[in-house]
């Protein structure tokens, strides 16, 4: 039987020290990337509607969409799966819509893909985005002459047939691509390989799979992105940076992705997203804390094969995998996302964070309608869901300077877990001003916070909290403004920072001169 500790309501003192001074590692921003896969209502109905559509749209993408994703300033978006990824002939999605063939999309319920939503769509949506394409080339259905067609089709300046061709099709500048994914999770959907196997078709595709246009050249180059595991085991990637680290002029590759989800019942996913408690809560949030071991345990292996850190971590698929809302398509992956879910976001960036020199890069999954989305979409309605409001709050934290925060951030116990009550980060940005992200987890009582700061001057302090009635608190059509973000009082005096931050609660601060 579970023993429930009755929670008493008093405040606890977290006391946190910053010396301002002390800059660590950048926080890069892409690790503030999104993941948009073929997949359910992501691309279809959340950000492609077709030009036709009575929902407003712009060349076929969703306007309310784009405005909010404008103001998250997403630095890269990850296209076009995911498993999808390694079905995809990008022929099929090019030149006129009527033209274009109807396929399945059997990684995903088998559903018709009309590929009104190809390349030069994807191009266009970054564009109007303002960011930058991350694209996962098919290396379990496709050739590498097939993806290096690819590349040249989107990259090439010099008149080349293929390059005449995306000009035929409205696009005679060539496009930059800023990452590419060579395969995805390649020991399971994506051809179950062994790391052997995958090594060597690793080589191949980065030979000869080129990003061609001249601006990309030299320090501006796409970076290529190596299958990494998706288990905390080693033996993956091990064999991938054991081979990196022979690399001749030849291949190379920049960034070795890792996939780790939070399904703390293990498979299938079956967490509720909605109508839960705290004990549901607690355990979640202590399976997302493994997130910090799991980086440990690769950097171990990334750090003996690569001591200068040459080759980035990029976590390209994390967040919570729920079960799938009731009366939904199971294969569409849709859930809702609640507070809990925001906590969850606020803790993985933090750790991203502290690992900043060699987590350079993640992307959350993914960004509309599916999994531990973003945005949710239903024909012309959207609601922006509590993890939105903390990729809009760690805004400033997109390339600012780690500060290190030295904390007890003590320990609650609830169901027979336990986990720390609060968590916290710090970094400088460009202009010199220090930002504060507190979390604190603990669901029923507030936390203290007494801050002694040193090493900058500051007068006053200003930021947001988000929190909510419950920790199932949710955004919906019909009451979007649930879980949203609130001015948050702190004091200042001495170069101590005091406030007292709500349960359950993500806040973010900046120290003014
Ligand atoms: O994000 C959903 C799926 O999870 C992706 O397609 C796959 O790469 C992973 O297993």
């Amino acid at each position: 039987m579970m023993v429930s500790t009755v929670p008493t309501m008093a405040a606890e003192t977290a006391h946190l020290s910053i010396d301002a001074s002390k800059t660590g590692a950048k926080i890069d921003r892409n690790l503030f990337g999104q993941f948009a896969e073929n997949l359910g209502n992501g691309l279809y109905g959340g950000i492609w509607v077709g030009p036709d559509s009575t929902i407003p749209n712009t060349r076929g993408i969703r306007n309310d969409v784009v405005g909010a994703l404008k103001a998250l300033k997403v630095p890269n978006v990850r296209w076009p799966g995911g498993c999808f990824a390694d079905q995809y002939h990008w022929r099929k999605g090019i030149g006129p819509a009527a033209q274009r063939p109807a396929t399945l999309n059997s990684a995903w319920g088998g559903v018709v893909d009309t590929n009104g939503f190809g390349t030069d769509e994807f191009m266009d949506f970054m564009q109007q985005i303002g960011s930058q394409p991350y694209v996962s080339v098919n290396i379990g259905s496709g050739t590498p002459q097939e993806a290096s067609e690819w590349l040249e089709y989107m990259t090439a300046a010099a008149p080349t047939a293929l390059a005449k061709e995306r000009a035929a099709n409205g696009h005679p500048d060539a496009y930059q691509v800023g990452f590419m994914g060579i395969g995805n999770e390649s020991w399971d959907c994506g051809g179950e390989m062994t790391a052997d196997y995958y090594v060597s078709q690793l080589k191949i595709y980065s030979r000869f799979v080129n990003d061609v246009n001249p601006a990309q050249q030299g320090k501006n180059q796409m970076l290529k992105i190596a299958v990494g595991p998706g288990v905390p085991e080693t033996d993956w990637t091990e064999t991938v940076m054991k081979a990196w680290q022979h690399h001749n002029w030849a291949w190379d590759f920049n960034g070795l992705s890792v996939h780790w989800y939070t399904t703390p019942n293990g498979w299938p996913p079956s967490t509720p997203s909605t109508g839960f408690g705290i004990d549901e809560y607690t355990k979640i949030l202590k399976s997302t804390l493994f997130m910090d071991e799991f980086l440990r345990k690769q950097e171990v292996v990334m750090d003996r094969y690569d001591p200068q850190k040459k080759v980035a971590l990029v976590v390209d698929e994390w967040g919570a995998w729920h079960a799938p809302l009731p009366g939904t398509n199971k294969d569409f992956l849709f859930q809702q996302n609640s507070l809990r879910d925001a906590v969850l976001a606020a803790l993985n960036l933090n750790i991203f964070a502290r690992h900043a020199d060699r987590v350079r890069m993640a992307n959350i999954a993914q960004m509309v309608n599916v999994l531990q989305a973003m945005i949710l979409t239903e024909k012309e309605k959207m609601v922006l869901t509590p993890t939105y409001y903390v990729y809009k709050m760690y805004l400033p934290f997109q390339d600012a300077a780690l500060i290190p925060v030295d904390f007890d951030p003590g320990t609650i116990h609830r169901d027979g877990v336990t986990l720390p009550r609060v968590d916290a980060i710090a970094a400088k940005d460009a202009s010199g001003k220090l930002w504060i992200e507190i979390t604190n987890i603990d669901p029923d009582k507030p936390a203290e916070i007494e801050a002694a700061i040193s090493g900058i001057v500051f007068k006053s302090a200003k930021g947001e909290t988000l929190t909510a009635p419950a920790v199932d608190s949710i955004n919906t059509f019909a009451a979007p403004n649930t879980v949203v973000p609130k001015p948050i009082l702190a004091t200042v005096k001495d170069g101590r920072l005091t406030l007292s931050v709500e349960p359950k609660s993500v806040t973010v601060l900046s120290l003014e001169p």
